[in-house]
């Protein structure tokens, strides 16, 4: 379980988060929703150690305060920034393969479960990836880090900027992860994909934390829409 409490960080003098609080339970999905700006991506790099923080933040019981952004992908947790980052002199496999951790013997994932969910990295399989498109090189990122085999993702905007075929095929890689027990925190512009594969929401608005629920408690509840969603 990852555990929120208190939670404050930003960048220098300038304050972003504002005493978030929130758990993401194994093998739940949980979609961060909010407008442009509101703090979304500062919380995930915050999780990562990549953006200084105070407050309480524990990954299955353990403080993650001081650690580094390797330890903690070490302890779990896997991060699919908003910037997809491939190794681009190497290919498609290459950089599936420097993906998986050496210390683990049998992961749940193998190079055939990436090439099935997308098949398009199987037909590259041996192109270097940075002559990939920007949706593919998305997918490959989102394989990447699945194939170090996480028990929790931080998938931040998966969907931005892909064609309705290849969001339909992460729609399919969220479902793949559920059946799997990996729990995500699912940061989503997309209100349908979100609440369709959530088991819960959470809505930030302004650094903080001001809607917690089930999809449908969201759907019904047009007020938090109109103030924090909807532009
Ligand atoms: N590296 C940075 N240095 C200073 N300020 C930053 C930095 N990155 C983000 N911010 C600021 O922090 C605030 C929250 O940004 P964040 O990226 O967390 O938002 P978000 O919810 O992910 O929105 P979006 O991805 O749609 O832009 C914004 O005001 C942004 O300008
Ligand atoms: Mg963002």
């Amino acid at each position: 379980m990852l555990e929120i409490k208190n939670f404050y960080a930003g960048y220098g003098q300038s304050q972003v988060l504002h005493g978030v609080t929130g758990v993401v339970q194994p093998g739940e999905i949980v979609a961060l929703l909010g407008r442009n700006g509101s703090g979304r991506s500062t919380l995930a790099k915050a999780i990562m150690g990549l953006v200084d923080w105070q407050g309480t933040l524990r990954w299955q019981g353990q403080s993650l305060q001081g650690k580094q952004t390797c330890d903690i992908a070490y302890l779990g947790i896997g991060y699919v920034p908003e910037s997809r980052d491939v190794f681009p002199t190497l290919t498609v496999e290459q950089n599936l393969l420097l993906g998986q951790k050496s210390h683990h013997k049998n992961s749940r994932w193998t190079l055939q479960d990436m090439y099935q969910m997308f098949p398009r990295l199987h037909e590259r399989q041996h192109t270097a990836a940075g002559v990939l498109s920007g949706g593919e090189q998305q997918m490959l990122t989102l394989c990447r880090t699945l194939m170090g085999d996480p028990e929790l993702m931080l998938i931040d905007e998966p969907t931005e900027g892909l064609a309705p075929k290849l969001v339909e095929l992460v729609g399919g890689y969220l479902q793949a992860l559920k059946a799997r027990g990996i729990a995500v925190l699912l940061i989503e512009q997309k209100l349908t994909i979100a609440l369709t594969v959530s088991d819960r929401v959470l809505v930030m608005g302004r650094g903080s934390i001001v809607f917690d629920g089930t999809p449908a408690q969201l759907r019904a509840n047009p007020s938090v829409r109109q103030e924090w969603l909807e532009v």
